[in-house]
């Protein structure tokens, strides 16, 4: 599996198995499958219920801990001094696991400030490789960085073709923090994107899917991506984008599909953040 390397020199697979929405006794199942599929990165959240689930398969699954990257995230209810740093260690609880590959703050929402001391603690203590950010925009990832220690080594953002966080890219680029792409295919809720002309073309093209066309660009512009699936075959099909390059005139035509338009929320958009106090 090709890898990202982290500005901490950690290497990330770029492709990773996204487990939002999946629990119980499917998620142990489809996590096993992923794994045996060729999956290493397994991303969850405390927010998503199934870190039990992925500890069960983890325990079964026949791989090495260490070959394994395992990303949890930190609700934001849990963002106060000294309980981000216990539902850490209730994560690794949950998961069966003595260190945690990647951790992020799920969303910069509550005292992201207390949150993120508690994990730059974690990490200097080695019980975390890396420590990141998810949903973070443009001013809030650089108000981070200059008043803390540690540089995020991630963010994982919506990224889908029509919203390719353009201005985001800029500051990550700047600061080395590695941009992972959640949603890549729009939650399944929004295959207009998958009906453009120029997507329709690429995939006869290369005779592979729309959906493989995502990944390869996404992968192709150094993003780690993260794409979800309960099936098996969906599985392999998303792990298999290295057969094919696009070229650069392809690439630029992909990159005009965007407006920078969130489909699943924006954490500095009023309505949905309204609607996250909520939850
Ligand atoms: N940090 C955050 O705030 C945040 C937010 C959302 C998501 N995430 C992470 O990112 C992961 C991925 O995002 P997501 O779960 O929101 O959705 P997604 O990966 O964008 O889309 C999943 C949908 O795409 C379908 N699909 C998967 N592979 C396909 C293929 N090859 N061809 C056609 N359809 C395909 C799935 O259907 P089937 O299952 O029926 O195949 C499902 O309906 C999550 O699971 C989670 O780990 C993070």
């Amino acid at each position: 599996m090709q890898t990202v390397e982290l500005n901490n020199g950690v290497q990330m697979p770029i492709i990773g198995y996204g487990t939002y929405q999946i629990v119980g006794q499917q998620c142990l199942m489809c996590v096993k499958e992923a794994i045996s599929a060729g999956y290493r990165l397994i991303d969850t959240a405390q927010a998503y219920g199934n870190e039990i689930d992925i500890g069960e398969a983890i325990r079964q699954c026949g791989v090495p801990r260490e070959e394994l990257f395992i990303t949890t995230k930190v609700w934001f209810r849990s963002h106060e001094t000294g309980e981000c740093r216990a539902s850490v260690f209730k994560s690794m609880e949950r998961l069966g696991v003595d260190y945690l590959d990647l951790v992020l703050i799920n969303w910069p929402f509550g005292n992201t400030y207390a949150a993120w001391r508690d994990l730059e603690a974690l990490y200097a203590e080695k019980k975390i490789r890396a420590i990141g950010v998810s949903n973070y925009m443009p001013s809030q990832l650089i108000d981070l960085i200059h008043f803390n220690k540690v540089v995020p080594a991630v963010n994982q953002v919506e990224t889908n073709f029509v919203c390719q966080q353009q201005p985001l890219k800029k500051v990550m680029a700047k600061y080395k923090v590695a941009h992972q792409a959640f949603s890549p295919f729009g939650q399944g809720r929004f295959n207009a994107m998958f009906a453009e002309p120029v997507v329709l073309a690429l995939a006869e093209k290369y005779d592979v899917s729309t959906h493989q066309i995502a990944l390869r660009f996404f992968v192709q512009s150094g993003i780690s991506v993260l794409p979800k699936t309960f099936d098996p075959m969906r599985m392999r099909e998303n792990l298999d984008i290295f057969s094919f390059t696009l070229e650069d005139g392809e690439m630029a035509q992909l990159s005009a599909l965007d407006k920078g338009k969130f489909l699943i929320g924006s954490s500095q958009d009023g309505d949905f953040t309204e609607l996250a106090m909520t939850w």
